[in-house]
C-alpha cells in the first residue's frame, strides 16, 4: 500500500488532477475484463508525456511501489488487474497517432491509441491495420503488444508481433530504449523489442510504437458453412486452403449460435442446424476467385463435410455473418464464463479436441460448455459456463481441478496453455505445463534486467 506522502509526492510528477484515489476510479481501472480478481488498487496515475512515465517509474523503484500498465483493460487473463495496493498506470491520456508515413507506411501511436482508431486510420490513408478482433472499438495498441495479440485475422497476417516495426519502452528501471529504430533488416544483435511484445507489463511500460500497416483488401466475401461433426471442420480447412488464400477460418459450436439468435439483433445464416460452423473469408478479386469458392463448397457437399451455407453478397451481409462469431465473448460474458485459450499445431487439432471434449463431458456434466475459436491457426476457445445457482468461488475452484487434466493434455499435444489472451494471473499456476523450468528460470532473469525491484506489474506470468 502506498502512503499518502508517497502518492502527495506522485501527484508532483504528472499534470494536476492526474493521481485518482476515488472508489470508482479504483474499481474501474484496477481491473480487466476477467471477474476472478478484486480489483483493489491504491491510486490511479494518468501519465501525459513519457518524462511523466519515467517520474513515475522512478517515484516507483525509490518507494518500491508495484505497478501495473492499464490501457483498454479488455484482457482476457486478469494481466492489467491490480488486487494487492498497486498503482495503476493508464494509458488513457497518451492517445494520439504521431506520425505516418506512407513510404514506409508506418504509423507511430502512443500506447493508448484505440485499435479501431488505428484501422481507421490505416483505411483513410487506403491502407489496412489487420490485427483484428472482437474488443478492437476498446483494446489500445500498448495493451495489445503486451499481449501480443491476435483475433481473427492471424490465419494470412499473423499476430500484433508482426506489425511492430519499432518500440520506444520506459524499463523498470526507468530507462528510456529506443528499440529497433522502425528498421525491417537489422541484424546488430538481440531484438530487444521481441522481449516487450506479450510480456504483459512486467518488464517496463511501451510508451511508443511504430506500427506497419498492410494493402487494404479488396472485396472480402464471407461463408458460413454447417457442419455435420466436428471433424469435418480440418477437411473443409484443408479444401479451402487448397483453392485460395483464407483471409480467416474460424468455427464455433451449436450452443454458441443459440446464445447469439437469443438475442434477437443477429438474423440467422439459414434455417440448417447442426453442431458446428465455420466461418471463412477471402478476398473475391475476380470471378474466378468466388467460382472457386462455391466450387470447394460444392465437394464439401459432396463429401459429407458440409450440410448447407451461406455466401456473403453484400457488405452488410459480410457485416451479419461476422457478427455471428464476434458476438460470443461480449454475449456469453453475462454467464461469468471460465475461459480456456488453448493451442496446438493446426494438424492436431482433430485429435486434440477429442481428447478435451472427453475431459470436458466427464468433469463438467452438469455446466454449459462452449466452444468457439480461431481454428484454422490451431487457437480454440474453451468455455465453460457458471451455473446461476453456484457461487462463483465455488465455479472457479471447480474449473480450477479440471483445468489440471485439460493442461496434461495440452502439455502432452505440446500445446499452449494461452494462446492468444495472455498468462496474466488466471493462467500463471499453469505456465509449466507450456514452458519447461529452464525457460521460465531464463524468463526471470530477463525481468531481473529489466526490472531489477521487481516493480513492474509483479505476480503477473509468473508468481512474485
Ligand atoms: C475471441 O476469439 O472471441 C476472443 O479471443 C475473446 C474470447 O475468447 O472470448
Ligand atoms: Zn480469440
Amino acid at each position: 500500500m502506498t502512503t499518502a506522502a508517497q502518492l502527495d509526492l506522485l501527484k508532483t510528477l504528472v499534470d494536476p488532477g492526474k493521481v485518482l484515489t476515488d472508489s470508482a476510479a479504483l474499481e474501474t481501472h484496477g481491473k480487466d475484463w476477467t471477474k476472478q480478481f478484486a480489483p483493489a488498487p491504491s491510486a490511479v496515475v494518468f501519465p501525459k508525456t513519457v518524462e511523466q512515465v519515467q517520474a513515475i517509474v522512478r517515484w516507483a523503484n525509490q518507494h518500491k511501489v508495484a505497478l501495473v500498465p492499464s490501457g483498454g483493460r479488455t484482457g482476457l487473463s486478469a494481466a492489467a488487474v491490480a488486487a494487492n495496493g498497486e498503482v495503476v498506470v493508464s494509458f488513457d491520456y497518451m492517445n494520439q497517432i504521431l506520425a505516418f508515413n506512407e513510404y514506409d507506411r508506418s504509423v507511430v501511436c502512443q500506447p493508448g491509441v484505440v485499435t479501431a482508431t488505428l484501422q481507421q486510420f490505416a483505411e483513410d490513408k487506403g491502407l489496412y491495420y489487420p490485427v483484428d478482433f472482437a474488443s478492437a472499438g476498446s483494446s489500445q495498441i500498448g495493451g495489445n503488444i503486451g499481449t501480443n495479440a491476435g483475433g481473427i485475422k492471424v490465419i494470412r497476417y499473423g499476430m500484433t508481433r508482426n506489425w511492430v516495426a519499432g518500440l520506444k519502452v520506459v524499463t523498470g528501471s526507468g530507462e528510456l530504449l529506443e528499440l529497433n529504430r522502425d528498421l525491417i533488416k537489422n541484424a546488430t544483435g538481440y531484438d530487444l523489442r521481441q522481449l516487450f511484445i506479450g510480456a504483459e507489463g512486467t518488464l517496463g511500460f511501451v510508451v511508443e510504437a511504430t506500427m506497419r500497416l498492410e494493402r487494404a483488401p479488396k472485396n472480402l466475401t464471407a461463408m458460413v458453412l454447417a457442419t455435420p461433426d466436428f471433424d469435418s471442420i480440418m477437411p473443409v480447412l484443408h479444401a479451402f486452403q487448397g483453392k485460395l488464400d483464407l483471409t480467416a477460418f474460424e468455427f464455433f459450436s451449436d450452443k454458441c449460435l443459440d446464445k447469439i439468435l437469443a438475442r434477437g439483433d443477429v438474423p440467422a445464416p439459414f434455417e440448417t442446424r447442426t453442431p458446428y460452423y465455420a466461418l471463412l473469408e477471402f478476398e473475391a478479386l475476380n470471378e474466378d476467385v468466388a467460382g472457386a469458392a462455391l466450387a470447394t463448397f460444392e465437394h464439401c457437399v459432396e463429401q459429407g463435410w458440409v450440410i448447407d451455407g451461406v455466401m456473403s453478397q453484400s457488405e452488410q451481409q459480410l457485416r451479419n455473418l461476422w457478427k455471428l462469431r464476434e458476438y460470443i465473448s461480449e454475449t456469453i460474458s453475462h454467464w461469468i464464463p471460465y475461459k480456456n485459450d488453448i493451442s496446438v499445431t493446426v494438424s492436431q487439432v482433430p485429435a486434440f479436441l477429442r481428447d478435451i471434449d472427453a475431459i470436458v463431458a466427464s468433469d463438467y456434466p452438469d455446466f454449459d460448455v462452449l466452444w468457439y475459436g480461431h481454428i484454422g491457426d490451431g487457437n480454440l476457445h474453451l468455455n465453460i459456463l457458471k451455473p446461476e445457482s453456484l457461487a462463483k468461488e465455488e465455479f472457479f475452484a471447480r474449473c480450477a481441478q479440471v483445468n489440471l487434466r485439460v493442461f496434461e493434455t495440452v502439455q502432452r499435444y505440446n500445446g499452449s496453455i494461452s494462446a492468444e489472451h495472455g498468462v496474466g494471473m488466471t493462467k500463471r499456476d499453469y505456465l509449466g505445463y507450456s514452458r519447461s523450468e529452464a525457460e521460465i528460470a531464463c524468463m526471470k532473469a530477463i525481468k531481473a534486467v529489466f526490472d531489477p525491484n521487481g516493480i513492474m506489474n509483479p505476480g503477473k506470468i509468473f508468481a512474485v
